[in-house]
């Protein structure tokens, strides 16, 4: 059964290119509530540790680097049906194929450096949420 909580990530690239504002607009508007957020810098081991998943895949490296080169904006959203309609708002992993009106359709730069992160099921939404934030740190 749905959950109502996702995970999210503003990635590097995006935060570089001042758009935090904008990508959190969005996700305000598509009824997303924040309940937890943070502006941090992931060292190179938080990020390994936080795609271990991926740890086969030839880009598990550069994956690494890039999540690890500066600050990022990470974020807990509450929703009903949360993981699946967020998955919606962000659009495609690669921002090539990603549908008009989406975060990664507008504010995605490539593959890699595609704006923003969400969970891909419940299970990884809590694992991620509890990989940032403490329970005192989630606003419900
Ligand atoms: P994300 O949704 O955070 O989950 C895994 C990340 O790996 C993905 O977004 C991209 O940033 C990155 N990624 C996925 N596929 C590729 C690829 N083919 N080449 C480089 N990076 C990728």
């Amino acid at each position: 059964m749905a959950t109502n909580r996702t995970f999210t990530m503003i990635k590097p690239d995006a935060v570089e290119k001042n758009y935090i504002g904008g990508i959190l607009k969005m996700i305000n508007e598509d009824g997303f509530k924040i309940v937890a957020m943070k502006y941090t810098k992931l060292s190179k081991e938080q990020a390994s540790a936080f795609y271990e998943v991926h740890k086969e895949r030839p880009f598990y490296g550069e994956l690494v680097d890039y999540m690890s080169s500066g600050p990022i904006v990470a974020a807990i959203l509450e929703k009903e049906n949360a993981v699946e309609d967020f998955r919606k708002l962000i659009g495609s992993t690669n921002p090539a194929d990603a549908a008009e009106g989406t975060i990664r359709k507008i504010y995605a730069a490539s593959i890699q450096a595609n704006a923003v992160h969400g969970s891909d099921s419940d299970e990884n939404a809590k694992i991620e949420g509890d990989f940032h934030f403490k329970a005192t740190e989630i606003f419900a």
